[in-house]
């Protein structure tokens, strides 16, 4: 079997920042010191109350160490800018589309957590807020295309969260709520340093500035086989000639890629206790591991809003297809914003069912009934109808 190649992905999608939770020990005490009197209250309760009680929030602080003191309310943000709702979705379910229909019918920019790729033309990313405190990010989408910051609603901000790499073991992808948050907060951005270099960074920001969500859902089969098309691009771009002829763009390419995948895993899942319940249902199919992360990145991300308590606006991407007036209209509605300009054309994306068999597509439902929150089901138990 070909090992797969992977390319220099950044890493910061699956290491996350070392946790001040138990690095407290490491930290200069004087910056403990400073934010127990600058009144972080969530440190403060943490360390009265006693090592290793309620989990603590320390993104603000972990943040706050690095960007200095001048913090000057609660929320931090100086900017008089609105506060975010996170376009939350699984990589390739519908996020360009959607981020491009709000930048383009409100004339508004919209945010995003990936501002490394998003670039200003001295080569740098150009954060939101500017005052915030201890904010490293989100980032202006395109930032060289000079648009309007919004000035009410809530800025869209793409962000994909984690549990999504797509070749990896079950150790690398099985992952909990609270390592789920830490993604969904983590941005990678390139800034100058002092001596004017380019410098690529991860940071992450206060859950505090995030207000509202716009969950994406696409149906599973078509957002698997568009990640193989994502991963497909990778190997043109870094001119992987090999997995190119190995792995062609079609159903067989995806089946042989899927296999390859399987086979190199396969020991993991028989024995993960995550798949326990539905490695009998999902042994043969292709890609199921990627069923699977999906099932597990839309439970978390239901988890995620719930905890933070922030209402959530569930978006179906096949719904800019049926219903494209209504749908635009409840998410800008949602938004706070107003649809001004006509909308971008939208481009239906392909359909893939027929990669798969019924007997695979059976297998697949099986899991989602198993392994699909009650609210995850729901949203999309019309899949497999
Ligand atoms: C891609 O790789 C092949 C062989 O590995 C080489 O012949 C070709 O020049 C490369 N193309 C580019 C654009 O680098
Ligand atoms: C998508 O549209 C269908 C009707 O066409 C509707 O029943 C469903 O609730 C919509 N999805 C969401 C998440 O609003």
């Amino acid at each position: 079997m070909k090992e797969l190649k992977i390319d220099a992905e950044p890493s910061y999608e699956y290491t996350m920042l070392s946790s001040p939770k138990r690095n407290l020990s490491n930290l200069p005490m004087n910056a403990i010191v400073a934010t127990i009197f600058f009144g972080c209250g969530m440190i403060l309760g943490w360390v009265s109350s006693g090592i290793d009680q309620t989990p603590v929030d320390f993104t603000g602080a972990r943040a706050h160490f690095r960007y200095g003191l001048d913090r000057s309310d609660t929320l931090g943000n100086n900017d008089a800018m609105p506060k975010l709702a996170w376009l939350l979705s699984f990589p390739n379910s519908g996020t360009s589309y959607t981020g491009e229909l709000v930048r383009a019918v409100t004339g508004f920019n919209t945010a995003t957590n990936y501002g490394e790729s998003n670039l200003l033309n001295d080569g740098t990313s150009e954060l939101v807020y500017t005052s915030a405190f201890g904010a490293a990010g989100p980032f202006w989408t395109d930032p060289k295309i000079n648009r309007h910051k919004p000035t009410n609603g809530y800025i869209l901000t793409k962000t994909h969260c984690g549990s999504r790499c797509d070749v990896c073991g079950v150790d690398g992808y099985v992952e909990n709520e609270h390592l789920f948050l830490q993604h969904c907060l983590e941005t990678s951005y390139i800034s100058k340093s002092s001596t004017g270099d380019l410098v690529k960074s991860v940071g992450t920001y206060d859950k505090e500035l995030v207000a509202r969500a716009v969950h994406l859902i696409r149906d599973p089969f078509d957002n698997i086989v568009s990640r193989f098309h994502l991963r497909h691009n990778r190997f043109t771009k870094l001119n992987d000639t090999e997995s190119l002829e190995r792995y062609p763009k079609t159903s067989d390419g995806f089946r042989a890629f899927c296999n390859d995948l399987s086979e190199l895993h396969a020991q993991e899942e028989e024995t993960s206790k995550f798949y326990h319940d539905v490695i009998d249902s999902i042994r043969n199919v292709p890609c199921h591991a990627d069923f699977f992360r999906y099932i597990q990145w839309h439970n978390l991300a239901f988890v995620t809003t719930w905890d933070l308590q922030i209402p959530t606006l569930v978006v179906h991407y096949e719904n800019f297809t049926t219903n494209f007036d209504e749908t635009k209209g409840m998410l800008i509605e949602f938004l706070g914003q107003e649809a001004i300009y006509e909308p971008p054309t939208f481009v239906a994306g392909k359909t893939y069912r027929d990669y798969f068999s019924d007997e695979e597509i059976d297998g697949i439902a099986q899991m989602f009934e198993m392994l699909a929150m009650e609210k995850t089901w729901h949203y999309t138990r019309h899949y497999f109808e």
